[in-house]
């Protein structure tokens, strides 16, 4: 299971990618007002902003497609997702959405309104602007150790559960609307979280009477960790490890673009029928008014049969073996490189410490969104701030919020790079690592929406 493996397949279609000069990029990323997401994607050589959405679908899905139901209700395609999700997971009701943050759109004004609070291990930026836009605020109890980012240590992805109980006494347990465990933990570092922590993080939960949802889009890269370093499961398969983790939460929220490798799609499950049926109802409503009729839920039949396929591939463990070790791969070369990164790497990205690489540049002028800026500069990869840059605002003094973490996130798509664009990555982060001191300053923002700001907005260089 430690072993690098090559790659479990073979490439049948390929995509050509368009090679650009340092002078077009310059101009390309002034264009863009210094947004990344403002760029085109042909003007990418390497596209690591996300790896939502981005996988490379498999021939058996391709298959599946041309065999949809394109049905308004009642579709076989949606039989056959429900039947296999139900069949993955040991969940009662599966709702398709369009995505992870139409499930979360569904159920969060469920469970959530003014007043409340929903604590999380971390909530990823569009799991919190929902869990804001119902008034309800958004709390995270990170795990000491994820704050150690050279730190080598197991599931650093965990719930504090110590804090979790405290903050649940301190805003009374009534008004704790739902505990929210993102696995694996996206804002973290693609950090996973424990069975025991799952489990733990489930009982404090049930002392208080408050609902467990697991935000799920990683379970298959969870699972793997699990397998590999919590000694009680290594003998246990990744389906049966998926069954438990899911087995100890009430609910769960999932944006299937990732370990669904399906390019949209999402679900929402709840795990027993038996006095949830109001819950049920609610759900069932809430999908017709945002996403459409429950049995298609946004998406085309031809998405459900991608996805019933795609969440039970990436449960294979030679894939899995393979993705996590082109993530180990790059993780080596960075140690030779002396280049910080949170550690041990996670499941879906290499996490860059952006505040190692500029130590001089403080937090209000983004050194992550720095370092992705001269990623693109150099080599035309695309990556994306996951520090202060992201966090935006506080909701209620409106100023900005100092990060955790300053992380220039490289996601990493399934099945779409090989080790040779790895390779490429590697040297322009050394690359830029040698001239990091001549980068004095960082960028301003010139203006910005008021939720999920860093998609949209525009920034400048500082000069003075
Ligand atoms: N929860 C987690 C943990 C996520 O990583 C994401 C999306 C969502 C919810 C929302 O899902 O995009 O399908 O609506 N993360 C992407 C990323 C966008 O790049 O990490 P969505």
């Amino acid at each position: 299971m430690d072993k690098y493996i090559a790659e479990p397949f073979k490439i049948k279609v390929v995509e050509p990618i368009k090679i650009t000069t340092l002078e077009e990029r310059e101009k390309l990323i002034k264009e863009a007002n210094y947004n990344l997401f403002n760029l085109n994607s042909e003007d990418c050589y390497i596209d690591l902003l996300t790896d939502s959405g981005t996988g490379a679908m498999s021939q058996l899905q391709w298959a599946h497609i041309m065999q949809a139901d394109e049905s308004y209700a009642g579709s076989k395609s949606y039989n056959r997702l429900i039947d296999k999700a139900q069949e993955i997971f040991g969940y009662d009701y599966i709702q398709p959405v369009h995505q992870g943050r139409a499930a979360e759109k569904v159920l969060f004004p469920v469970l959530l309104k003014k007043g409340k609070v929903a604590i999380s291990n971390t909530f990823f930026d569009t799991t919190r602007a929902h869990v804001e836009l119902t008034d309800a605020r958004a709390i995270d109890c990170i795990h000491p150790s994820t704050k150690k980012i050279q730190e080598n240590t197991k599931f650093k992805g965990n719930m504090n559960t110590e804090e979790l109980e405290n903050m649940i006494k301190h805003y009374q347990a009534s008004n704790v609307g739902c505990v929210v465990m993102t696995i694996t933990n996206n804002s973290a570092g693609g950090q996973p979280v424990s069975i025991s922590n799952i489990q733990e993080t489930s009982n404090i939960c049930k002392k208080y009477n408050i609902p467990f949802v697991l935000d799920a889009a990683r379970y298959a890269e969870n699972a793997y960790f699990i397998k590999r370093d919590e000694p009680k499961y290594k003998d246990f398969s990744i389906p049966e490890i998926v069954k438990e983790m899911f087995s100890y939460a009430d609910m769960f929220i999932m944006s299937a673009k990732k370990d669904g490798i399906v390019n949209i799609g999402g679900l929402l499950g709840v795990r027993t029928a038996e006095n949830n049926a109001e819950l049920i109802e609610q759900i069932k409503s809430q999908t017709i008014s945002y996403e459409g009729f429950i049995s298609y839920g946004g998406l085309s039949g031809r998405d459900l049969e991608a996805l019933s396929v795609g969440i039970e591939s990436s449960l294979d463990i030679n894939y899995l073996t393979y993705r996590v070790g082109q993530l180990e791969y790059v993780a080596k070369l960075l140690d030779e490189a002396g280049i910080a990164y949170q550690s041990p790497v996670g499941g879906h990205g290499i996490f860059i410490d952006a505040k190692a690489m500029f130590p001089h540049i403080p937090y209000h002028e983004f050194p992550a969104q720095v370092l992705a800026i001269e990623l693109y500069k150099e080599a035309g990869i695309r990556t994306c701030d996951i520090g202060s840059y992201m966090l935006g605002n506080d909701p209620d003094t409106g100023e900005q919020i100092e990060s955790e973490f300053e992380f220039t996130r490289l996601a990493i798509p399934r099945m779409v790079y090989t080790k040779a664009h790895l390779d490429v990555v590697v040297q322009a982060l050394i690359n830029i690592n040698k001239r990091a001191n001549k980068i004095e300053r960082g960028y301003r923002i010139t203006w910005e929406p008021k939720v999920l700001r860093h998609f949209q907005a525009k920034l400048e260089p500082i000069n003075e």
